[in-house]
């Protein structure tokens, strides 16, 4: 029986892209996504794949969300931790309210969705945790306080779990996008965003199906000896 992967933000950009080549590598998908009803009726009807609505940020949410998930399509082998918002300002800007939404979605949804499939994995002696985080994460980012410490953070948290998931067969990895041309990308002033560009030494933003390619790599069974390890997928715009 093909392998269950569950993708957060599996409806919108790179998560959206991550569906499809998961499902194109013969794994039965399910998509999670917080907000765009339109945009996850959209996907679903585009891909055949099942979207369903719920707060990474929430915990109970998370337990009750895997939970309808699993009756559909049994148990969650793979797990894609891939929502993620930003709220940028600089610090001097920046709103308690500001920090808090980044740090609740982008490094507490991590734990709130890999919680409660993780015992599962463990009793099933199989299991990828693949977390979505971000050159800015590794090089820390103006105006992104909150968002760098959160995608730093899920760094330190996937190489703490892949020492406890070693022993039974669960592999926990990371992977740093650069600048992807996306929504999120897309919503820095144009300006900026070309003055990004230019610091990138391939001389051009990702493209989603870039990284999807990585995370069909760290799911398979070829990626076994992988875990705990940050793939950075960057243009070369920042070497680690
Ligand atoms: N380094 C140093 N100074 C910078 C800077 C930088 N990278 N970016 C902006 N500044 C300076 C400006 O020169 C300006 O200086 P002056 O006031 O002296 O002229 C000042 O900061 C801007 O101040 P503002 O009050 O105008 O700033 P603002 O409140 O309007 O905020 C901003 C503007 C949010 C910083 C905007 O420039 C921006 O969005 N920048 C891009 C941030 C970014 O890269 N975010 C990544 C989003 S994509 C993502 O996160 C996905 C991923 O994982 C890669």
């Amino acid at each position: 029986m093909a392998r269950t992967a569950l993708v957060t933000g599996g409806t919108r950009g790179i998560g959206k892209a991550i569906c499809i080549a998961l499902k194109e590598a013969g794994y039965t998908v399910a998509a999670n996504y917080a907000g765009n009803d339109t945009a996850a009726e959209a996907f679903s009807k585009e891909t055949g794949i099942a979207a369903y609505k719920w707060s990474v940020a929430d915990y109970e949410a998370c337990v009750a969300g895997i939970g309808r998930v699993e009756l559909a399509h049994g148990p969650v082998d793979i797990l894609v931790n891939n929502a993620g918002i930003t709220r940028d300002a600089p610090f001097h800007k920046m709103t308690p309210q500001q920090w808090r939404d980044v740090i609740e979605t982008n490094l507490s949804g991590v734990f709130n969705m890999t919680h409660p499939v993780w015992n599962g994995m463990r009793e099933r002696g199989f299991g990828r945790i693949i977390t979505i985080s971000s050159i800015n994460g590794q090089k820390g980012q103006f105006a992104q306080a909150n968002y760098s410490a959160a995608k730093a953070g899920d760094i330190g948290f996937t190489k703490a779990l892949a020492q406890e998931g070693a022993r039974k067969g669960i592999t926990v990895n990371a992977i740093c996008p650069g600048y992807i041309a996306t929504d999120m990308v897309m919503a820095v002033p144009e300006k900026v965003r070309e003055q990004i560009i230019e610091t990138i030494p391939v001389g051009r933003l990702g493209e989603p199906e870039e990284i999807a390619r990585c995370v069909a790599f760290l799911a398979s069974d070829q990626a076994g000896f992988i875990t705990g390890a940050t793939l950075t997928a960057n243009g070369g715009q920042y070497l680690v």
